[in-house]
């Protein structure tokens, strides 16, 4: 009886343990939120066409130093490669579902990685690097590739999916765009403490077109 007892007892114990542990694991986020973090609200209201976004989709490279909004870069991020469906699926396709691009967004407040399942901008590095990009933009979206996920290939047209939902929200949001292949990689490679895995393979300009 007295056996039966203590093995009654241990079991109960275990199921409240296990269940504490499935409640942590359920609610732990994988990033905390920290000071310098941006937490980003999506809310689209445009109700430009389709047609208007293609007739306006251009390249441009002559940027104002006006900042975009937290909203804007929300919409804009969500617009690139946000989650649109309950299962975790986003608005760019990738191959095999591998999702093995990561976002990383310089902003004159740092470079940060965009965390779409936590709509979260999380600060790596609090540095202006808006100077280092190329067209002083004063937003850029670097393409960052995890090649233990996927190979470059792959990589390489998924990243043109995501650049291309850019283009059109930027042709309806009067901003203008250049998506690019030619920057200073190594720089920001280092700057965002990126691993071996990690590739950067583009870089996309955005922000206020010049007044000429
Ligand atoms: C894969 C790829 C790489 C590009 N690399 C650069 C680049 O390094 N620098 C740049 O200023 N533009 C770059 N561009 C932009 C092209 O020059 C531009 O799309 C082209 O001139 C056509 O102009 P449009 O986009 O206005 O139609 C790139 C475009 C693509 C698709």
């Amino acid at each position: 009886m007295k056996k039966t007892l203590k093995i009654f007892l241990i079991i109960i114990i275990l199921l409240i343990v296990s269940y504490i542990i499935y409640l942590y694991v359920s609610n732990k986020s994988k990033y905390k939120f920290e000071e310098g973090d941006i937490r980003l609200k999506h809310n689209m209201t445009n109700s430009k066409s389709l047609y208007e976004a293609l007739q306006n989709r251009s390249s441009s490279r002559d940027f104002s130093n006006k900042e975009l909004t937290d909203e804007t870069i929300a919409n804009l991020l969500w617009s690139a490669n946000g989650i649109n469906r309950e299962d975790g699926r986003r608005t760019a396709p990738s191959a095999m579902n591998q999702q093995e691009i990561d976002l990383y967004v310089i902003l004159p407040s740092g470079g940060y990685l965009y965390v779409p399942e936590e709509n979260l901008l999380k600060r790596i590095n609090p540095t202006n690097m808006t100077d280092k990009t190329g067209y002083n933009a004063p937003m850029s979206i670097l393409y960052v590739a995890d090649t233990y996920k996927q190979n470059l290939n792959w990589a390489y047209v998924d990243s043109g999916f995501i650049g291309q939902n850019i283009y059109l929200f930027c042709a309806i949001n009067d901003l203008v765009s250049v998506f690019k292949g030619t920057f200073d990689k190594e720089y920001f490679t280092k700057a965002l403490q990126l691993p071996d895995n990690k590739e950067i393979i583009f870089m996309q300009d955005i922000g206020y077109k010049k007044e000429q």
